[in-house]
């Protein structure tokens, strides 16, 4: 079996080569990466050595057509403008996997930003909700999924919703703030959000390339059965690190400021590319639940991690990775 894996650099990718390799089920792991020496640190830190199974190349090589099974987990998150978020999350999609034959098992991360926030009034955003993203990411991933439906229509497409676990850099900024005396939280009500935890997801995923039925609902919503709210999430993370500070809700207009000004000076776009005037627009919708039961029915490996012991795996990484004190 021959897998290829991209954004292996990332959050998600580099949690599902760590766990590909320790498998053992796959002869090669061919890893496209825009920087091949960062993936050799980041698996040196993890006293991981591959050895021959991982064949790490360039993002531009072409990519071989003899794969069975395919992984495609980079992505443009925060990309500066439009443009670049379709090219790396809609163009670089479909050539990727266009040279793959048509026997691969192929699994595609798209976003619950996709399909938007849960529509108002309602539990949970389903399948038969009409799509309504409302970043550019969104909008781009969920090009991708129409291109994919036309050009690539065996893909299997997920939608994760928020993804929290080790490796991640995305939460660093929520432990820092956590850490301290005041935490800003934006909207003057708790936001509810769907989750999942990283080693739930990677299991999943494995599970679903290697399973002849798998697709059963494209593109799926992937969650774990409980949802969180951004006051317990923040407050979960202070608790793993003993912090007692108190959290300060922002009104919605002073984070619309915020995100102007964010747009205005590069430091801080750099910086905090969640606050962008076109991120921050996901900011203020008060529910992201969407319905994740078929995922949870059909692809479910072992039960689901909780919060507090997920979070607590991330801060411990963290402090190894001598991102947070100890
Ligand atoms: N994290 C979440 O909460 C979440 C939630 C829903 C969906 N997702 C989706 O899950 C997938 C994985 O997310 P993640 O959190 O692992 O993201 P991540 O940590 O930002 O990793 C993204 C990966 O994509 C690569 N990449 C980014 N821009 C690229 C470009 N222009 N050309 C080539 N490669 C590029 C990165 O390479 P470098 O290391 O070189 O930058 C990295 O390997 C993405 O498709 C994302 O949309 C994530």
């Amino acid at each position: 079996m021959k897998l290829l894996l991209t954004g292996a650099t990332g959050f998600v990718g580099q949690n599902l080569l760590l766990a590909a390799l320790a498998s053992g089920r796959f002869t090669e792991i061919l890893t496209p990466v825009r920087d091949p020496e960062k993936l050799t640190r980041q698996l040196a830190f993890e006293g991981v050595n591959p050895g021959p199974a991982l064949r790490v190349t360039a993002w531009q090589d072409p990519v071989p057509g003899d794969v069975t099974h395919a992984v495609h987990c980079a992505g443009s998150l925060f990309a500066r403008d439009r443009a670049t978020c379709f090219r790396v999350n809609v163009d670089d999609t479909l050539r990727l996997l266009a040279p793959l034959p048509a026997a691969a098992r192929v699994l595609v991360l798209s976003s619950q930003s996709a399909g938007g926030p849960t529509p108002p009034g309602r539990e949970a955003r389903t399948a038969a909700d009409l799509d309504t993203p409302l970043t550019w990411y969104g909008e781009s991933k969920l090009a991708m999924e129409q291109r994919l439906a036309a050009e690539r229509p065996d893909a299997m497409v997920w939608r994760p919703p928020m993804i929290l676990g080790p490796r991640d850099r995305a939460t660093l900024p929520l432990f820092q703030m956590a850490a301290g005396p005041l935490r800003i939280k934006p909207g003057l009500r708790p936001k509810a959000y769907s989750w999942i935890a990283v080693d739930d997801l990677v299991r999943a995923i494995l599970h679903a390339i290697q399973n002849p039925k798998s697709k059963i609902e494209n593109p799926m919503g992937v969650a774990a059965p409980e949802p969180i709210t951004d006051t317990e999430l923040i407050a979960t993370a202070a608790a793993v690190m003993g912090a007692r500070g108190r959290t300060l809700a922002l009104p919605h207009p002073v984070i619309r400021l915020v995100s102007a000004v964010v747009d205005a000076v590069p430091p801080l776009r750099e910086g905090t590319p969640s606050l962008t005037r076109d991120r921050a627009r996901e900011i203020f919708p008060e529910r992201w639940v969407l319905d994740a039961s078929v995922f949870r029915e059909h692809f479910a490996v072992g039960p689901f991690a909780g919060l507090s012991e997920t979070l607590a795996a991330t801060h411990a990484w963290y402090v190894r990775a001598g991102q947070l004190p100890g």
